[in-house]
This record gives C-alpha cells, sequence and structure tokens, in this order.
C-alpha cells in the first residue's frame, strides 16, 4: 500500500492552462484534413474547418495553439498566406514530405480556427529565412487597428479588426532546422527581431519567446541568455517572456524509434523512464535560467513535446503519423504531472502535434475521426488548468521495471485546487501488471463528495477508425471514503483522475 499525503493549505503556484496546450504545424495530415477541410468539402465544416474536430477540442478545452512550425515557420513567409485563395502562392514544404502548400490556410485562416476553438493564439515567426522587416509586419498586420500599410492590407482582405497574438515565437529550433546557428549569433538576431515585434495596444503585450535548448543542450541555454542579458536593455522583462525547449520521448535513440503499437514491457518501462526525464530537463534548465532571471520572470516554454515513433507502416516518412497506444497515454498523464509540479518556471507546453501526427490527441480519415488515449488524458487533466498546485507526495513509491538502467517509479501525481475549491488528483500507475492500494490523506479537509475517471486498458490498447473508444475515459469506482481521506485501487497500467469537494476541515 503506498500513502499519498496532500497539504492543501501549502499553495504551490499557479498551473497556467497553457501547460495543456498543442502544437499545429504544416505537416503531413495535421493541418490540411485534420483541421482544415475548406468551405467546400463534404465534410461538416464551418468556414473550411472541421466541425467534429473542432467540438472535441472545445470539449478537451484546447487553450492555445501554436502554429505554423515547427520547422515549417523558419521557411515560411506569411504573405504567401493572405488574399484570395486561388492567387495563393504554391510552394514545396521542404521540410516535410516534398508537397506542395498551396497557402489555402494562412494567417486569416489560423484566427478563425482559434475563434471556433475559443483557445489563445501562439504564432511562431521566420527568423532562419525571414526579414526583420517581415517579421515586423506581420505582426503589424495580425495586431494594428489604425492606419497603416499592413492593418490596411488585412482590411482589404476582409478583416476589419485586428487579432489578439497572445505568443510569439522568434524563430524555432535556430540551433538546428531554423537556421544552424551559434547560441551568440541567434542571441544576437534574437534581440534584434524582438525589437520590432510590437505592442500596438498598451493593454495587449505580446508574450515573446527566445529560441531556447534541444534537449540538454546546456551549451545553448547558458550561451543565448548570457548574450540576451550582455548590456541588458531595459525592462528586460517584455523583452523576453518566454525561453523554449524541446524534448521528444523515443524509448530507443534518434536512428530507430521503434514502432508506436508493437512494443514488449521491456521498451515499456524505457519509453516511461525516457517521459519522465522531462522533469530533469526542466531542472537542468532552470538552474541557468535563475542565475539570470531568479525572480522566474521569464517562462521556460515546453512547446515541443511528447512520443515519435517509427511513422505508421505505409504512410509517408515526411507525414510523422503514428498511432497512439495506451503507452501514450502514460507519457501525457506523466509529462503533464511534472509540467504542473514546475508551474513555478514552466509557463506553457504543447505537445507534438494536435492531429495526424506524433503524439496526436485526434486522428482522422477522410470524414472518420476518433480520439486517442491521450485526448482522453487532456480530457481528465483539464480541471488543472488555471488552478493552483497544491504540495503533495507519495510515501512506500517502487521503483519498477526489467532493466536496471530504466526503472520507474510504479506511482506518480500532481495535484491542485481550483477556484470553487475542487480539488483534482491526477494519478499514473506505471505497472503493466500490478494495482497498488493507495490511501490518499489530506492535512486537514473533510471529504465531500468525490467523482472519478480512469483511462486504462492493455499497455499495447489503442483505437481504430473501426473500433474508436476501444481506449477511453470511464468512470472510476473502486474507492471508498475513509476517515480524513480516501482508500483506492489504481489498476496497472491506468490514469486516474479524481474531483474532490470539501465537507469541511478538521483539526490536524
Ligand atoms: O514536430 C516535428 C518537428 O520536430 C518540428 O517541426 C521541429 O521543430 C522539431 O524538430
Amino acid at each position: 500500500m503506498a500513502k499519498l499525503y496532500i497539504n492543501e493549505k501549502n499553495r504551490k503556484g499557479h498551473i497556467n492552462a497553457e501547460i495543456y496546450g498543442n502544437f499545429s504545424e504544416h505537416l503531413g495530415r495535421c493541418i490540411y484534413e485534420g483541421l482544415y477541410v475548406g468551405e467546400d468539402s463534404e465534410i461538416p465544416n464551418t468556414n473550411g474547418m472541421r466541425n467534429d474536430v473542432v467540438a472535441a477540442l472545445r470539449e478537451m478545452k484546447l487553450p492555445v495553439l501554436r502554429w505554423p512550425g515547427g520547422c515549417f515557420a523558419d521557411e515560411y513567409h506569411w504573405k504567401d498566406g493572405i488574399g484570395p485563395k486561388a492567387s495563393r502562392k504554391k510552394m514545396i514544404n521542404t521540410n516535410w514530405g516534398g508537397v506542395t502548400e498551396d497557402n489555402s490556410f494562412g494567417t486569416h485562416e489560423f484566427f478563425e480556427l482559434c475563434e471556433q476553438i475559443g483557445c489563445k493564439t501562439y504564432i511562431n515567426g521566420n527568423v532562419g529565412s525571414g526579414t526583420v522587416q517581415e517579421m515586423s509586419e506581420w505582426v503589424e498586420y495580425m495586431t494594428f487597428d489604425g492606419v497603416s500599410p499592413m492593418a490596411e492590407l488585412r482590411k482589404q482582405n476582409g478583416h476589419e479588426k485586428a487579432w489578439k497574438v497572445d505568443y510569439f515565437g522568434i524563430g524555432n529550433e535556430n540551433w538546428g532546422c531554423g537556421g544552424n546557428m551559434t547560441p551568440s549569433y541567434y542571441a544576437n538576431l534574437y534581440r534584434r527581431f524582438q525589437t520590432f515585434v510590437r505592442d500596438y495596444k498598451n493593454d495587449q503585450h505580446i508574450f515573446k519567446i527566445c529560441c531556447g535548448p534541444n534537449v540538454n543542450d546546456t551549451y545553448w541555454t547558458e550561451g543565448v541568455l548570457k548574450t540576451c542579458y550582455e548590456n541588458a536593455p531595459q525592462g528586460f522583462h517584455g523583452f523576453m517572456d518566454g525561453l523554449s525547449m524541446h524534448y521528444y520521448t523515443h524509448p530507443n535513440g534518434w536512428d530507430d524509434k521503434g514502432s508506436a503499437t508493437e512494443f514488449d514491457e521491456q521498451t515499456w518501462y524505457k519509453t516511461l523512464f525516457k517521459a519522465l526525464y522531462i522533469e530533469d530537463l526542466i531542472k537542468m534548465h532552470t538552474a541557468i535560467m535563475d542565475k539570470y532571471d531568479p525572480e522566474k520572470k521569464i517562462g521556460l516554454i515546453c512547446d515541443e513535446w511528447g512520443t515519435w515513433f517509427n511513422c505508421e507502416p505505409g504512410t509517408n516518412p515526411g507525414f510523422l503519423y503514428q498511432q497512439n497506444t495506451m503507452r501514450d497515454a502514460l507519457v501525457a498523464g506523466l509529462s503533464l504531472n511534472v509540467f504542473n509540479k514546475h508551474c513555478d518556471r514552466v509557463k506553457m507546453a504543447n505537445i507534438a502535434q494536435l492531429i495526424n501526427v506524433l503524439q496526436a490527441v485526434i486522428l482522422t480519415d477522410g470524414p472518420k475521426m476518433l480520439r486517442t488515449p491521450t485526448y482522453h488524458v487532456f480530457h481528465m487533466y483539464k480541471y488543472h488548468q488555471d488552478a493552483e498546485l497544491v504540495e503533495s507526495y507519495i510515501d512506500g513509491v517502487k521503483k519498477i521495471g526489467q532493466d536496471a538502467d530504466f526503472m520507474v517509479p510504479n506511482l506518480q501525481e500532481s495535484v491542485s485546487v481550483d477556484k470553487d475549491g475542487t480539488m483534482t488528483i491526477t494519478v499514473n500507475n506505471l505497472s503493466v501488471t500490478d494495482s497498488e492500494v493507495l490511501e490518499i490523506a489530506f492535512a486537514e479537509l473533510l471529504v465531500g463528495e468525490v467523482t472519478a475517471a480512469i483511462v486504462t486498458n492493455k499497455m499495447d490498447a489503442y483505437n481504430t477508425f473501426d473500433n474508436p473508444d476501444n481506449v477511453r475515459e470511464v468512470a472510476f469506482k473502486d474507492f471508498n471514503i475513509v476517515d480524513k481521506g480516501i482508500v483506492a485501487t489504481i489498476p496497472a497500467c491506468s490514469v486516474v483522475q479524481f474531483r474532490v469537494k470539501k465537507a469541511g476541515v478538521c483539526c490536524i
């Protein structure tokens, strides 16, 4: 038996809703087919956006969406994607399969999509092959309401009112596909480009994100921050609001990422071990950020994370289409718990990618759509959005696994309290075989009404278009309310969510 201690009196920070964000790139069937089918499609749509997908994303409470890339962002020239569709430039998507990009989904369509979903906007600008003028004009086009060349152009293209850009990335992976730069070279470009990302409205600051490290590249983090802080501009915060970090989970290394659906128990544990490594990465880069920014005003933005396996046999290797099993559900559950626990530094996270690419929450096939196991985890965890992190600790955790180098805890959790005082507890059982009895004890809260939900199945179970609900969220009943707490049996291979209302408080 393990015991989860919850000290609800110790609030440890605000969990930004944006930690539950997602990422949509012009890659494979994410934008085209997945999100956007065009107004003339037979698939039910509103202004070209799939109704089924938008409804599912609203239900999941998607808080923010990053676009247009990824590597694609540093080859994207936004003016190609505005104006009458028939005259939009066609280009080669050199990063992803060499297919023709017809630019029918551009700036207007992105804002239309986010309005339909009801989510915030995160635009990634082009530093690698773009100019300062191009970036600055894009921001003017999107956000300026007065009289200016770009505002006029937007109006001519049918949108009178400026939109709101919540987040803006100054380049993507500029250590790699975004230009193969050195840290100091990029940091100087960052200083220059960001200067011209203007706030046209006093009450609407655009949160600026600097390109941060890949995985454990501390040389990049240190080098970029050193150059950015050198002779730091007045009012540094606003100059840089966030630093990104990218980390993908794949069990066997980059060259053979393994199958998304066919794996053994050893690979299961190895994958979860690697997923948990994201906590080390957060601590590692936070330690460097703390040197420059001890008050933690700059957010660590984990804007690409998730599993990356070999693409499904028979699909275009450039499209990164992979299935999604209970293993992905656990990777999502573990990672989101880690982000919650580091909400003092992690201000946003964007799983890669929304639909039909990598660890997607939705897969589509023509008119058919399914929610993946990862979707159900995001759906269960949505109550953490904008809640307050609460101190928690599990005593009696066992180390499990099949390989001494890749042992993982059998249980992992995070806990928050929302504005109404309802507590959300999310617990993962990483064991393939063993359930675990968990006693949940509060400091002084007396337990009132409790509801719970679970996603569980065999480790390699997944949803298909013929059986879309094989893995799904269902009500969880295997718990009892006891004196000052709850006792539950957490099934093997599961992600469980409890919602606990307070009946009162008691003495310690
Ligand atoms: O998400 C797929 C790709 O992974 C992105 O385009 C890039 O930023 C990263 O390397």
